[in-house]
Formats: structure tokens, C-alpha cells, sequence
């Protein structure tokens, strides 16, 4: 039976002097720490380091964190292979060990919290308060995985008079977990701790952004005592070691949280089945959003431009889940905008390690390059509303201004594709029939609001607008584990729910056992 019923992790409260004091001293104590090389770890022993990628600090880029290897085809190769002679081993594994794995792991996050904040904040970002939730939601996983899987592990029987039928699940193999930058810590470690309390080998391919997160995260792995194989660190290039990864006739799933191009690539290479493969590769994807928060005429506007500046600057707007398009009813739309504009005019934008920044830089030059192009095409196809003036701050780190465009046609491409960035779209809404049809006319259905005081309008919004996680006044961002069970459908997802009760599904299969007595 499951040990315990399920409680989210609680968050810090950094208004206590005591927790501030904690998480300062853990940026001092990481800062004596930079410049290690973090090696690719097989066997659980540390491999010789070959090329490596210098990782950088995106709010100050002058501050060389670490270097992180970069593997190999080869490596790749040799993780899955140690991968799978672990395989056995680990599905024969009794239940209680592998949940004992995850809450070991939990402890030791606990255990390290303020310093694995500190690491997100300097590698990725990621304010202390985001950054400490990250933390927090990978304890999540950890804890939720270990009591669904307890209530998943137990055999059903299914008998009658002279037959005995057991149903039950066994892992699937090799999981590759392929993850991305901006939950460092907790999507790699959710995915990662899924498939191993299922009983899979996992190669754990963190995001290059982020790769010394996946090195600690792998530090504390093995000091919860993963066993030999049974979880492989494997950083790199994307480019270079995911076709061979997602391509290799071992590999038996991939879990995958990332773009919607990687997606429907791995997808497609995962299809094929070369010779010596004698199974079909599952896949797990995970993508991108370009969601919208419907604000209605008759919205409490105070919480409603609270809710749309915190869905859409949230880390930079650098979530899958920001909200980065705001359809507001022709009523209100004048009044709502210039509140919300004098409400983003107050976001401080700072280094991610001052404790005062709500809003970072984004992650790295690729991505400052690639939003300010999103920025200029916006400047054409709609009205620039706001835009903050970053002073020093665009020299010093990858700083991007929060920006915010009105009167956005709805098919412009600031109002259709994922800019993941702090963009804000203001589009105009004759009516709620015509702020759903927008809302929902984007390949993505991720996550999505709704603000408004009419119950008959939100109950048509309940039914009409079609997302994975839908928020009905309140922002849409930081769903919570088993509370929010996240993800989307359409080009949002292949339609899983991480943090739900039918996550774990995935990563196994069922067996059925008949006995005739
Ligand atoms: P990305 O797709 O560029 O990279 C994700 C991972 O894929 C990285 O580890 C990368 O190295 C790897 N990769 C790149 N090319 C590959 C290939 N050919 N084969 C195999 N792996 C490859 O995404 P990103 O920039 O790290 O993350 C941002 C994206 O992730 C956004 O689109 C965002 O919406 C999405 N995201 C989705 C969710 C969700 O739960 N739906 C959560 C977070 C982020
Ligand atoms: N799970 C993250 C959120 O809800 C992406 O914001």
C-alpha cells in the first residue's frame, strides 16, 4: 500500500531574514565553487574528459561558471550498453528499493536545497524564488512518483473458480530522459525519476544550458545510491549524441520535454525500427505553448493584471507555460492595458542572484538573438506598447526587455508562435465567443486563463477553450504536482500529464498471468 498520502513540498519564504541569510551564504559557498569540470559518469565512475562546454553565468557573462563534457556518439553508445546490462537487474529490483531510491533523492535535495537553488540561479537565471519552486517541485516528483508507483506495483488478481489472473506492470528497458534548460532541476529529475521507479535504466541527457544541474543532480543520485548503470550522466549536444541516443535498437523509451522541432524529430527517428530492434520505441513528448489568458469585461481588474504580468514575465516568460498572449474584451480593453503597462513598468529587472530581481535575463545569447528579432518583427505587425529600458544590464548579461505589443492581429507572429521570452501580445476581443475562437487558434493547446466574475461565462470558457491546463482567475503558470497534473495535447504534447496519476503508465507495460489450478 502507499506509504503516505501526498503533500507538496512547501516553498521558502524568503521575507524571513533567516532563509535570505541561508540562500545568500549558498551563492558565497557555490562561488568558491566555479570552475570545476563536471565529467560524463558511466558505471557510476567519472569518464575521461574530452571536449567540454564552458558554461557562463547569463546574468553576468563575464563569470565562467564550470565546464560540463560533451559526450560522443561512442559514449552515448556505452551509456545505453551500461544501461542495458543494468536493466535486469533493476526491474527485478524489489519495489520498496526503487522507491527507496526516490525518497533517498528527495532527502538529499532537501538536504542541499539553498545550494541547488544557488546553482539555478547562477547557471540558468532563474530568480531565488523560481528557482527555489524548481527545487522544490523536483522533491515533488520524487515523493509522488514513489507512492504512485507503490499503488501502481501491486498485482491485480483477477480470479475466478480454477483461475488465477494476475495483472501487473513491468518497466520497458533503456529510457533515454532528454530535457530542457528552464526547469533545470525538476523536469530532468520528474522524468528521470519516473521511469526509474518503474524499474528502467535511464540515460539522463540533460539540456546543455543547464548541464552542471544535471551534474548535481547525478551527484545526488548516487549519494541516495543509485546502483551501477542504472542511471548514466550523459551531457552534450543535442545535435550530436540525440540522433544516436533515440536512433539505437537498445533504447526502449524516450522521454522527452522540449521544442516542438526536437519533438516531432525524435518522434519520427524513433519510428523506424532497424534491424535487431524487436520492439516498437514509445515516446514521450513534451512541448512548447503559445498560451493566451482571456481577460473578460467584467474582470477583477487588480488580479487580472497581476495574474497576466506574473503568466506572461514569469523567468522572462522563458516557461512553456507563460502566458504570452492576453485577449482582452473590447470593454475594457483601453483601461486593462494601461494597467498593465504601468504594472510591467514596476517588474525590477536585475541580475537573477540580486535578491530584489523579479524578471532575469533570458538564458543565453541564441536566445537574446533570436527574441529581439521576434521584437523587431513585432514593432511591424502590431503597436509597441511598453518596453523597458535596460540600461547597463544589456552589456553586462542576456538581458531582454520586458515588452508588451497591443492591437496584435491574431495571426501576426508574435501572436502565433512560441517566443519564450518576456513578449507580451495584447489582442482585442469583440466578444467571448470571439476571444475563445482566438484563444483557441494556435497549433498549441498547453495552458491557458480565464479571468472574469460571470459564472455563465466561465462555464462556457470551462468547456470552449481547449488547453492541458486551463486556470479560471488565477495565472497560468507554476502548476503543483498532483494538484495541476501538467501538460498540453495538439503540438503542446503527445497529451501526458506529468505530476498525474497516469504519468507513470507510460513507462511501463502490462503483463497478464493466468494459472489454471
Ligand atoms: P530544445 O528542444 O532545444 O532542447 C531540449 C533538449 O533536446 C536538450 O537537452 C537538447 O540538447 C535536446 N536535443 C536537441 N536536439 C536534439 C536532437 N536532434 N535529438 C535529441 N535531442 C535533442 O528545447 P529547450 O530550448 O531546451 O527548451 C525550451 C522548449 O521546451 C520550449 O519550446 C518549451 O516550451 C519547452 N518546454 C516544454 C515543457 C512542457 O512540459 N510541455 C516544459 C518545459 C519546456
Ligand atoms: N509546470 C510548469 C508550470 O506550470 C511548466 O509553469
Amino acid at each position: 500500500a502507499p506509504r503516505s498520502p501526498f503533500a507538496n513540498e512547501p516553498l521558502t519564504d524568503f521575507s524571513v531574514a533567516a532563509s535570505r541569510n541561508a540562500m545568500s551564504a549558498a551563492l558565497d559557498q557555490v562561488r568558491k565553487e566555479l570552475g570545476r569540470t563536471y565529467p560524463i559518469v558511466i558505471d557510476n565512475k567519472p569518464q575521461p574528459v574530452g571536449a567540454v562546454l564552458a558554461r557562463e553565468n547569463p546574468s553576468r557573462k563575464s563569470e565562467v561558471l564550470g565546464k560540463v563534457a560533451m559526450a560522443t556518439a561512442e559514449q552515448a553508445n556505452r551509456a545505453v550498453a551500461s544501461c542495458l546490462a543494468a536493466f535486469d537487474g533493476w526491474r527485478d529490483t524489489p519495489l520498496a528499493e526503487r522507491t527507496g531510491l526516490l525518497r533517498r533523492l528527495a532527502e538529499q535535495f532537501r538536504k542541499r536545497r539553498f545550494e541547488l537553488s544557488a546553482w539555478i540561479v547562477l547557471e540558468t537565471g532563474k530568480p531565488w524564488r523560481e528557482s527555489d519552486a524548481d527545487v522544490a517541485e523536483a522533491i515533488d516528483f520524487c515523493e509522488y512518483y514513489a507512492i504512485e508507483m507503490e499503488k501502481l506495483g501491486a498485482p491485480q488478481a483477477r480470479d475466478v473458480p480454477g483461475e488465477d489472473n494476475r495483472y501487473f506492470y513491468e518497466p520497458r528497458g533503456v529510457a533515454v530522459v532528454i530535457a530542457p534548460w528552464n526547469f533545470p532541476l525538476a523536469i530532468l529529475a520528474g522524468m528521470a525519476t519516473a521511469a526509474l521507479v518503474a524499474g528502467n535504466t535511464v540515460v539522463l541527457k540533460p539540456a546543455e544550458q543547464s548541464g552542471i544541474i544535471g551534474a548535481k543532480l547525478m551527484e545526488c543520485l548516487q549519494a541516495a545510491g543509485a546502483p551501477p548503470g542504472v542511471v548514466n550522466f550523459l551531457p552534450g549536444d543535442g545535435d550530436v549524441i540525440g540522433p544516436p541516443l533515440v536512433q539505437h535498437p537498445d533504447v526502449a523509451l524516450i522521454a522527452f520535454t522540449g521544442s516542438l522541432k526536437v519533438a516531432l524529430l525524435i518522434n519520427e527517428q524513433a519510428s523506424k525500427t532497424p534491424g535487431g530492434q524487436n520492439f516498437v520505441k514509445k515516446v514521450i513528448a513534451e512541448m512548447g505553448g503559445k498560451n493566451a489568458v482571456i481577460v473578460d469585461s467584467d474582470a477583477d481588474l487588480d488580479e487580472a493584471v497581476k495574474g497576466v504580468v506574473d503568466s506572461a514575465f514569469g523567468y522572462g516568460g522563458q516557461k512553456c507555460s507563460a502566458g504570452s498572449r492576453a485577449i482582452v474584451l473590447d470593454g475594457i480593453y483601453d483601461q486593462f492595458l494601461n494597467r498593465l503597462v504601468e504594472a510591467t513598468k514596476s517588474l525590477a529587472v536585475k541580475a537573477a542572484d540580486d535578491p530584489g530581481c523579479s524578471l532575469g535575463p533570458v538564458i543565453d545569447a541564441e536566445a537574446r538573438d533570436r527574441i529581439l528579432k521576434f521584437i523587431e518583427a513585432g514593432k511591424r505587425e502590431s503597436r509597441l506598447a511598453h518596453q523597458t529600458d535596460l540600461g547597463a544590464l544589456a552589456e553586462q548579461g542576456y538581458f531582454v526587455p520586458p515588452t508588451i505589443f497591443a492591437d496584435v492581429p491574431e495571426t501576426a507572429g508574435v501572436a502565433q508562435e512560441e517566443i519564450f521570452g518576456p513578449v507580451l501580445s495584447v489582442i482585442r476581443a469583440k466578444d467571448l465567443d470571439d476571444a475563445l475562437r482566438i484563444a483557441n487558434g494556435t497549433k498549441y493547446a498547453l495552458t491557458g486563463g480565464c479571468y472574469s466574475r460571470s459564472p455563465s461565462h466561465l462555464e462556457k470558457v470551462k468547456r470552449k477553450f481547449r488547453v492541458g491546463n486551463l486556470y479560471i482567475n488565477r495565472k497560468c503558470t507554476g502548476a503543483l504536482v498532483d494538484r495541476q497534473p501538467f501538460g498540453g495535447f495538439k503540438l503542446s504534447g503527445i497529451g501526458s500529464k506529468a505530476g498525474g496519476p497516469d504519468y507513470l503508465l507510460q513507462f511501463v507495460l502490462p503483463r497478464t498471468i493466468t494459472e489454471n489450478q
